[in-house]
Order: C-alpha cells, then structure tokens, then sequence
C-alpha cells in the first residue's frame, strides 16, 4: 500500500482531520472536534494529537489559517499570539513523528478544489476570510485578500467574516459578499472563482457560471497536493 497522509485543517471553529491515500482519496471519515478555547499553539497540537492518535499514516499535510513560510506561521488572526513565528511543522514533527508539511489553509482548499486552468481565484467563508490564487494550477502562496481594505474603512474579513455575519445578519452579509465578488472580478479578472468554508451555506445570491461554490471537504482533500514534489 502506498503513503497514508493525515490531512489536518486548522480552523477558527473547528479542527478536522481524514487520512488520504496515495492518490488523495479519502480513507476515512472526516473527524472534528471544536477549536479549544484559547487556541494556542499548545492546545492546538494537543487536539491534533488526540485524533490523529485514532488513526494510522506515514505523513501529515496541514491547513492553518495565516500566513506560512518554510512551516513557521508568521500570521494568525484568529488564533492567538503565540503562532507568530512559531515552527509549527517542526512541533508536529516532534508530536507525531511523522514527515510533516504546513500551508495556508486557504490555498490548502484550493488545492483541493481548482482545475489547473487559467487564473483560478478561491475565497473561504469561515471564522476569516481566505484566499488563494493560481495560474493554471500554480499556487501564488499566502493571498492575504481578508486584510486589505473593501469598503466602509474595513476590510474584507471584518465586513463578510463570522463575526460580521453573526452581527449584521445574513441579508446584509449577502449583499456585501455580492459586491466583494464584483471587486475581486474587476482586480484579478479570474477564469473561475471558487467559494469554500462554512458560511457558504448561507448564500442566497445567485451566483454567475463562473463562480463555483466548494464542499467543505476540499479543505482536507488538498492535503494530497503538498507531497506532490
Ligand atoms: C487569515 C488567512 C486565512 C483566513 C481563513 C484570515 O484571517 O489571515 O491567512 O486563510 O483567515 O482562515
């Protein structure tokens, strides 16, 4: 049999996990269990342990939300401040003993979900707002579009994250999102964009041809792409 990889995406709400097989097809179910409390670096790795320690693999592909170079996670809005310039795939190393590869979760999702044609544009409704961008299947990595300026002197994340869905409700959250769609096509005049994470059940826009809305599974499923070298 060939390499088992355990795909681990770190969320605001939720930490998930499913082994894949060589190919990138699901051995598993998807496993959650909600983000601790105080997510620090600690608790995180302590919860992955937990249900990693369920489940057999010979390596480990992880989505965290922020920004990532080399394994070392320099951003993490919506965690706490330990992540910053902590080695995160090191930690895992240490932990499960397994060959370990860390991305921004967003581009982990797109991995999961683009084509590899054309310039391909992938947004994560969730806890934050993510992003990633490829040109015929090149990732550009660590999109950082939730941070940058949108409208009303906030940014992407404030207007269309959860606490804004939570606060201003699903109508308004709606129409935001239809005028960020409209931005971000004007900015990057993508081929197909792509939406993912939890919130995107709550769209009721209607969505032209060239927008495709992801199941949340792909998030885990592009864990496959990062032991492609
Ligand atoms: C982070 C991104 C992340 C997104 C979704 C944002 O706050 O800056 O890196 O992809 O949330 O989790």
């Amino acid at each position: 049999m060939g390499k088992q990889t355990l795909s681990v995406d770190i969320g605001g709400s939720g930490i998930k996990v499913m082994v894949l097989d060589e190919k990138g097809m699901a051995l598993t179910e998807r496993d959650r269990r909600d983000t601790p409390q105080s997510p620090s670096p600690s608790a995180v790795i302590n919860m992955v342990k937990e249900l990693a320690a369920t489940k057999e693999f010979d390596r480990v592909s992880v989505g965290f939300p922020g920004v990532v170079r080399n394994g070392i996670t320099e951003t993490a809005a919506n965690l706490t401040p330990e992540w910053i310039n902590f080695d995160l795939a090191a930690a895992l190393v240490e932990t499960l003993g397994k060959p370990t590869r860390v991305i921004n979760d967003a581009d982990m999702q797109g991995l999961g979900a683009i084509a590899g044609i054309g310039v391909e544009l992938v947004v994560t409704l969730g806890t934050g707002f993510g992003s990633a961008l490829f040109i015929n299947g090149l990732l550009v990595p660590n999109l950082e579009l939730g941070h940058h300026p949108f409208r009303k002197g906030e940014t992407y994340e404030q207007q269309l994250g959860r606490a804004a869905l939570e606060q201003s409700g699903k109508k308004q959250w709606n129409e935001r999102l239809q005028k960020a769609i409209a931005n971000l096509q004007h900015l990057f005049n993508f081929d197909t964009l792509y939406l993912g994470g939890g919130n995107t059940k709550f769209i009721t826009i209607e969505l032209p041809p060239l927008i495709k809305v992801v199941p949340n599974v792909a998030g885990l499923l592009g864990g496959i792409a990062l032991w492609k070298d």
